[in-house]
């Protein structure tokens, strides 16, 4: 067993209100979930999630690409910011940016993303208009690896939801993240206990 100093730790990426974030914290907070929060990060300073963040007690950090040369040069800063903080796991967590090289390849295998839908379907972006356009019965969310791709890499955990006829993207969207709360921590919980990749497929130790 690791005493709470060796603790996994664990940086936030988020670019809005950070309610996955927060739910996972919560799990923290219970003694559910045996993570460190190590860092807050936003590429939007004006990120609902930062302040949330704050109030519990997890140091913040906030830029943006438009703060630096190049997209490479902005990845490169939030590395150094990662690390600086001890950084081992990545949670992306409703993080509106791709990741690129360098991130993934200073994490390998230590990047976890959550997106709302039952990947493979309905990856990118607006994935609730592209369900309710697809007439699927069922949908929901999934925690994945992140790899180079959009929504591509390996898949930790799926939670299934239900699409009624009546279904508007805000009520669809409402009961995916529902599920979403009740499913990352769960993920981030198996992942990080160890696992192999056999194939496509996530095997837990
Ligand atoms: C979630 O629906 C997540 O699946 C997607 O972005 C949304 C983030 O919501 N990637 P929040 O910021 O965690 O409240």
């Amino acid at each position: 067993m690791r005493d709470s100093k060796q603790l996994p730790r664990v940086a936030f990426l988020i670019s809005g209100r950070g309610s996955n974030m927060m739910a996972i914290i919560k799990k923290v907070k219970e003694g559910k979930l045996k993570i460190k929060p190590a860092i807050v990060f936003s590429d939007n300073p004006g990120a609902d999630g930062l302040k949330s963040a704050e109030k519990a007690g997890i140091p913040v950090s906030t830029f943006t690409p438009s703060d630096f040369p190049t997209r490479e040069d902005y990845e490169k800063a939030l590395v150094n910011t990662l690390k600086k903080n001890g950084t081992e796991w990545v949670v992306a967590a409703g993080y509106m940016r791709l990741l690129k090289k360098p991130v993934i390849e200073a994490f390998p295998g230590k990047i976890l993303n959550i997106h709302p839908s039952l990947l493979p379907s309905f990856a990118g972006l607006n994935a609730q208009q592209q369900t309710i356009d697809a007439g699927v019965k069922i949908t929901g969310c999934t925690v994945h690896f992140v790899d180079m791709g959009m929504d591509t890499g390996p898949i930790v955990m799926q939670t299934a939801v239900p699409v009624e006829e009546t279904d508007t993207v805000e009520s669809l969207s409402r009961k995916i993240l529902h599920a979403e709360h009740d499913t990352y921590w769960r993920a981030i919980k198996k992942a990080v206990s160890g696992y192999q990749v056999r194939g496509r497929t996530v095997v837990f130790k």
